[in-house]
């Protein structure tokens, strides 16, 4: 089963690393999870870039106030504009508010300028 898990990882390129500004807009993309289409975001938080899919925990609802915007106004926590849930960043951890567990996390890695997402067995790529 290791050859599965190796095949699942695939990078895709994202953006260029300074698109992603430190507690600054998200980068949105799509991705399959589950066999469904969901939107995702981007982020950066103290220097590393983080991502998960744009789904609340309290209510299946995107969480961005305006288009890409997630983090509170402190730019210390990402927030859902519709009922005020918190989130880490780095970690998508519940942190106060209504929300009921924590974000669902995308790997990204960042490498020569570049970042990435990873798929995963649950998380793929969207097919035209
Ligand atoms: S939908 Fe996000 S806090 Fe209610």
């Amino acid at each position: 089963m290791i050859g599965c898990s190796k095949m699942d990882d695939i990078r895709i390129p994202l953006c260029n690393s300074p698109d992603l500004l430190d507690s600054g807009e998200g980068i949105p993309f799509d991705v399959t999870y589950h066999g469904q289409t969901c939107r995702a975001f981007a982020i950066r938080h103290d220097g590393r870039v983080h991502a998960y899919l744009n789904r609340c925990s309290h209510v299946p609802m995107e969480m961005d106030y305006q288009p890409n915007r997630f983090f509170d106004m402190t730019g210390q926590w990402l927030m859902c504009a519709t009922h005020g849930a918190m989130y880490s960043p780095s970690t998508g951890t519940c942190l106060g508010g209504p929300c009921r567990g924590g974000l669902v996390k995308i790997t990204l890695s960042e490498e020569d300028g570049v970042v990435h997402w990873h798929t995963a067995h649950n998380l793929k790529p969207v097919e035209f």
